[in-house]
């Protein structure tokens, strides 16, 4: 096919030169935005008088024929095509000749496809917002069923104070939250249109560009023709998020993995969400955390790759900046399917919450607790640290724990112990008494979930949509 810069060079076009070029065989799936980004245009160059409305017109139901026509799958994207902004003006003008011509007045590729992955984005945006939202919900409902079950907190891996799993829930109901705020947050940086910034220099047509982003539903329009085109912040930005995101999930997923071995036991994945293996029958494999907590890796990928390719790139737009789709879309490929097996793998797992209570009950995590216990009888708090470590030595070399021990072993260590000792240690008691804001007391977690349920019911997703 010929350029559509023949006229302005003189050799024949080389294949593998054109192949390096195109970015058609990715960019293709921007076909709604940009031929939507085009209708606003064409509708904007007709309402100012730059073509005539009956040229607008025509093109608008001609675009609005070729999207149909890709939907329905009987126009295909030429591979030969450099991007899909030529593709798809090429059909048009192949099939209204010369007023086909004049959809690209007063516009430029670097404002046109600036427009297109903002449009995509959000759109995006939204889907995995979603995505986050209904991971919130199940999370919160796990909360809600277990504000009761006592489990061992951890630090270091090693068993430190006793909370709940509903307390442990709404951990990560926080870290989801903030994600699903930092997207918000970059929706509306993504939400404005960079249409009639041209190459770089604007246009010397009068152009309405508020117009434009109106009928795109866009909150309005970029304040600086240069930064406007050689602008990725918004990508980079949402790649930073969907890392966050993934973070969150693999540190979730490590938890899921080490949670259903034989030596955790906490849960059981529901077989759906397992593997076997091919040669050991007993096993049953966490295979989706641990693609989850995998798949991390390459979403923080992605983010170097966008972060170096603009790096050290002089204004205004530059070819490198085709580089940032593959790495854009490959995160939100891989954040969305994440996001939804993991959140549908979590709804249906089986809690053992015996098991919880015990792992609680051996590992002297009522230790403070007991040190507690010497404080409020006026023992300094470093001075009653010692007698419980002495205890918890004690019991450990003979085999048995704070709940057991008998009072008058107690009085060897401290003679301010008394019968009440054993309330102080008790596991739901440990729990229940840290009522702090914040706690893991059922009181506090439950104040914690209706914070959560009114965020849930308040937060709106809305796209406005164009037509
Ligand atoms: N395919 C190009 C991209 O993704 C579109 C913009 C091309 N602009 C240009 N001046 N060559 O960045």
């Amino acid at each position: 096919m010929a350029k559509m810069w023949d006229a302005r060079f003189s050799k024949t076009e080389n294949k593998r030169v054109n192949d390096f070029n195109s970015s058609i065989s990715f960019d293709s799936r921007m076909y709604k935005e940009d031929i939507t980004g085009s209708m606003a245009h064409a509708t904007m160059l007709g309402k100012c008088g730059i073509i005539t409305k009956a040229e607008s017109d025509l093109i608008v139901k001609t675009l609005g024929e070729i999207f149909s026509d890709i939907e329905s799958g009987k126009l295909l994207f030429d591979p030969e095509a450099e991007d899909i902004h030529m593709f798809v003006e090429e059909v048009l003008t192949s099939r209204i000749g010369d007023t086909g011509k004049k959809l690209h007045t007063g516009r430029s590729r670097n404002d046109q496809v600036a427009l297109d992955i903002r449009l995509y984005l959000r759109n995006e945006i939204c889907e995995i917002r979603s995505l986050v939202n209904s991971l919130l919900s199940v999370l919160i409902d796990l909360a809600e069923k277990h504000t009761k079950d006592v489990m061992p907190g951890y630090t270091h891996l090693q068993r430190a104070q006793p909370v709940t799993f509903g307390h442990y829930m709404m951990a990560y109901y926080q870290m989801f939250m903030r994600d699903d705020i930092r997207l918000s947050q970059t929706f509306e940086r993504t939400s404005v249109s960079p249409l009639g910034s041209g190459a770089l220099a604007s246009t010397t047509y009068s152009i309405d560009r508020q117009f434009v982003a109106d009928i795109l539903g866009l909150s309005g329009v970029t304040e600086n023709s240069i930064d406007s085109v050689s602008d990725r912040d918004f990508l980079i930005e949402l790649c930073f998020d969907l890392s966050v995101i993934m973070m969150h999930l693999s540190r979730f997923s490590e938890e899921i993995i080490l949670w259903c071995s034989t030596e955790f036991g906490y849960i059981e994945l529901d077989d759906a969400f397992s593997t076997g293996s091919s040669i050991m029958p007993q096993k049953k494999n966490p295979d989706i955390a641990e693609l989850v907590r995998g798949k991390t890796g390459r979403v923080y990928g992605n983010l170097m790759t966008v972060l170096t390719m603009m790096k050290g790139l002089p204004l205004a737009y530059n070819k490198d900046m085709q580089e940032d789709k593959e790495a854009v879309f490959d995160s939100v490929d891989n954040a969305k399917i994440c996001l939804e097996l993991f959140t549908a793998m979590i709804s249906t797992m089986n809690i053992k919450t015996e098991k919880l209570r015990e792992a609680a009950s051996y590992g002297f995590i009522n230790a403070t607790d007991c040190a507690d216990y010497l404080v409020s009888k006026g023992l300094p708090f470093r001075d009653a640290y010692r007698v419980s470590g002495k205890l918890v030595a004690y019991c450990i070399e003979n085999k048995t724990d704070l709940e057991s021990l008998p009072l008058d072993k107690y009085k060897e260590f401290s003679p301010l112990f008394e019968n009440d000792v054993y309330e102080a240690v008790n596991l739901d008691n440990c729990v229940n008494r840290r009522t702090v804001y914040g706690g893991p007391a059922e009181a506090s977690v439950k104040h914690q979930i209706a914070l959560a349920k009114k965020y849930l019911k308040n937060t709106c997703i809305c796209l406005r949509t164009y037509d």
